[in-house]
């Protein structure tokens, strides 16, 4: 065989090698970063009043059991966890019921209450993104130590990394205490602000050895029932002011998605945006079988959420509503999120 035609075979053999590793290449591990929206109980071990592991929680999760999860039963990253045919439930990584066994297969770091921002999750003493990150570092030792090097770095690079965060950065923090809003006195300063923050975490996570990673940010905010809640003067409408500037932020991190994905080779980071699909539900509950979409199951629905839920003032049915609490998704409409996410911008990695 001359020299090109030996080259010529090697190119076909390493496209052959290429097509049948990245065709086995199944997602075995998610793993998930981020606040309330994909958090399965980390807080439950931290001092915080940012907890939901008591009644009326939980109560339509397996047994009932009040996980610590902000819903009545499963979250959007359990439901993923399912459709890739993993586990039915993600574990929160500060659970001691749980060890690395049954972590290889998905953990999640996240925290309720926290954001991009340090200032964020100082607000509610909640786990900071950074510690977040220090968390998955131990855990890539443990991970590690307990499979091995080469089969421990299989799952850190075909995992499917979840990360859910962004609204607490806005609603409970800039827009709810003065640091913030002093030294960004434009709320397009404190985007920019984030939106480096946010390139920072996943250019770090990617440098872990992270590739397929989902970045969903903020819903339609301003139709979440708290916020609803103080609308008084519009009927207790959406408050279109914060429903833009989600939009105008989620715009923001597209950007960042589609630079990342230039700049760093082999990332696979999709931007999954649940704007659309809440807002939809929000405004045609009717259609996806849901009877109430301004308040919350849990106590008046305006403004109860954490402790504030009472399970002897709780609406009988959940899925009959929209919203659990009055910041939270109930888990039908966490179910409807995650099947719209999965067909149009996950089903690639299944
Ligand atoms: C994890 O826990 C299970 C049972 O709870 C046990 O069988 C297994 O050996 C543990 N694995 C490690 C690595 O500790
Ligand atoms: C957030 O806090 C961590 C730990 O103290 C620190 O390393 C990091 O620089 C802080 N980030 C910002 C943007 O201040």
């Amino acid at each position: 065989m001359g020299g090109k035609g030996y080259a010529l075979w090697l190119f076909i053999i390493e496209i052959l090698v290429h097509f049948s590793t990245s065709r086995s290449a199944k997602v075995p591990s998610i793993i998930v970063f981020g606040d309330s929206s994909v958090d399965s109980g980390n807080n439950n071990f931290i001092p915080t009043i940012a907890r939901s592991n008591f009644e009326p929680y939980g109560r339509d999760f397996f047994n009932g059991n009040p996980t610590g999860r902000f819903s009545n039963g499963r979250i959007a990253p359990d439901f993923i966890s399912e459709a890739f045919g993993i586990k039915q439930s993600v574990p929160a990584y500060l659970d001691p019921a749980y060890n690395i066994s049954d972590f290889a297969s998905g953990v999640c770091f996240a925290s309720a209450g926290t954001g991009f921002d340090n200032a964020t999750a100082r607000v509610a003493d909640v786990i900071p993104l950074w510690k977040e990150i220090e968390y998955y570092k131990e855990y890539q030792k443990k991970l590690r130590a307990h499979l091995g090097d080469e089969k421990a770095n299989e799952i850190i690079r075909e995992a499917l990394y979840l990360v859910s965060i962004g609204t607490n950065d806005f609603l409970e923090n800039y827009y709810t205490l003065p640091e913030r809003r002093c030294e960004f006195p434009i709320v397009q300063q404190y985007e920019d602000f984030l939106l480096g923050l946010a390139e920072s975490f996943f250019k770090e996570i990617y440098g872990l050895g992270a590739r397929k990673i989902s970045l969903t940010g903020l819903p339609p905010m301003g139709c979440l029932p708290l916020e609803r809640a103080t609308n008084i003067l519009e009927y207790h409408n959406c408050v279109e002011e914060y429903n833009n500037l989600a939009l105008e932020f989620n715009g923001k991190l597209g950007w960042l998605v589609t630079k990342l994905n230039k700049d760093l080779p082999g990332l696979q980071l999709v931007d999954a945006n649940a704007y659309d699909i809440i807002l939809q539900i929000v405004k045609h509950p009717s259609r996806f079988g849901f009877e109430v979409a301004d308040t919350g199951c849990c106590g008046t629905g305006r403004f109860e959420m954490g402790f504030l839920c009472d399970p002897k003032f709780t609406c009988e049915d959940a899925n009959k509503y929209v919203f659990w609490d009055a910041f939270h998704p109930s888990e039908k409409t966490s179910q409807i999120v995650s099947s719209h996410l999965i067909e149009k911008y996950l089903a690639k990695f299944r």
